[in-house]
Order: C-alpha cells, then sequence, then structure tokens
C-alpha cells in the first residue's frame, strides 16, 4: 500500500492526538534513517503504522489474534496495552503489505526485542522520542539517539522499568533480556 492510503486508514482509526503521535513517531522514524543509513520509505512507513491498534477494543483485538493464529504470554494477556503491537503487526501484513522487518518493527516496539534489527530499533526510539512526547529528559534522548540507538534504547527501557514499579506493574521479560543483551555488547567493545 501507498504511503497516503495507510495514512487514511491510520487516521480513521485514531483519537486526534494519537494520530499526531503517529505523524511525530514518522517524522522521528526518518531523521534517524538519515543517520544510520536505514530505507527512509520503510521507516516513515513503519512510525506512521505502528500504533494503528492502539484504539481498538479488546472484543476485536481477540478476534485478529484468533484469525492469524497469534499467540499472547500471560503477561501480555494481563496487560492490555501490551496488544496492539501484536495485533498492529497483523494489520501491517495483511492489509498494508508491509515487508517482514516492517512488520517485526511493529511487533517489537513497545516490549522491544533481542536481536532487533535497525529498522526495529529506529522504531522504538522514534516512538519515545517524537516531538509529541512530553518528558524531562526528551532533548537528551533525542541527542543520544543520534550517537547510539543501543544507549538510547537502555536508557528508554530504564525508564520504563522505573515507570512500571512506580506504578506497580508487571515488568516483561523481553525487555529486561534485551536491556542485558545491549549491556552485553557494550561491555564486550
Ligand atoms: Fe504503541
Ligand atoms: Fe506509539
Amino acid at each position: 500500500m501507498e504511503l497516503r492510503e495507510i495514512e487514511e486508514i491510520v487516521k480513521s482509526k485514531l483519537s486526534e492526538k494519537r494520530y499526531k503521535h503517529s505523524l511525530a513517531v514518522m517524522q522521528r522514524c526518518v531523521e534517524l534513517a538519515k543517520i544510520y543509513d536505514v530505507d527512509e520509505p520503510k521507516a516513515a512507513m513503519v512510525g506512521l503504522a505502528h500504533d494503528v491498534a492502539k484504539e481498538m477494543d479488546k472484543e476485536t483485538c481477540t478476534q485478529i489474534l484468533k484469525e492469524n493464529n497469534v499467540e499472547l504470554d500471560k503477561i501480555e494477556l494481563e496487560n492490555f496495552a501490551l496488544w496492539h503491537a501484536k495485533v498492529g503487526a497483523i494489520i501491517c501484513k495483511n492489509v498494508f503489505g508491509f515487508s517482514q522487518d516492517m512488520v517485526q518493527a511493529v511487533e517489537n516496539h513497545t516490549l522491544g526485542k533481542r536481536k532487533m534489527d535497525l529498522l526495529s530499533k529506529i522504531l522504538f526510539v522514534a516512538d519515545a522520542t517524537g516531538l509529541d512526547r512530553n518528558w524531562d529528559d526528551l532533548e537528551y534522548a533525542r541527542k543520544l539517539s543520534e550517537v547510539s540507538l543501543d544507549d538510547t534504547i537502555i536508557y528508554i527501557i530504564d525508564i520504563n522499568i522505573k515507570d512500571n514499579i512506580a506504578k506497580k506493574r508487571q515488568i516483561h521479560p523481553e525487555s529486561i533480556m534485551l536491556r542485558n543483551e545491549l549491556l552485553s555488547e557494550k561491555n564486550l567493545l
């Protein structure tokens, strides 16, 4: 599908605020794709589409997951906010016709995943550092992202973990394993 068509569908599925977030993430993805020499049209599309399922109700999500034989793990099942990554990935594959690496990027955008490729890393970082975000160290994280994606991912995961602790929410082990992997690679350098 062309970017314009995807834009129309994303717009129709999201509130004004989240649509603006999607545009901000798209813009950030393109900036990062330039720096890290990643395919810009692909980066733009995953940025635009990543939250397409964010405002879908639980029933619709359950049906889409079931129809596509996609299973959620226990922590995902218990935290509805996580579902949109896998449901969004299915929509990106079936409706938008995304390639496998783009589908993976959408699937990985909330928790991250070990051995993520550059496109996935860019979306993960762009999601947290778009200009629509409003957190204290945004400027720092944006600057860091232009120097090291991996350091920025660690930084974002640290913030997410602290936030989950403060809110007494579960912490998904995949994020922790990704953090460990990145720290371990850093130590090898
Ligand atoms: Fe999301
Ligand atoms: Fe997002």
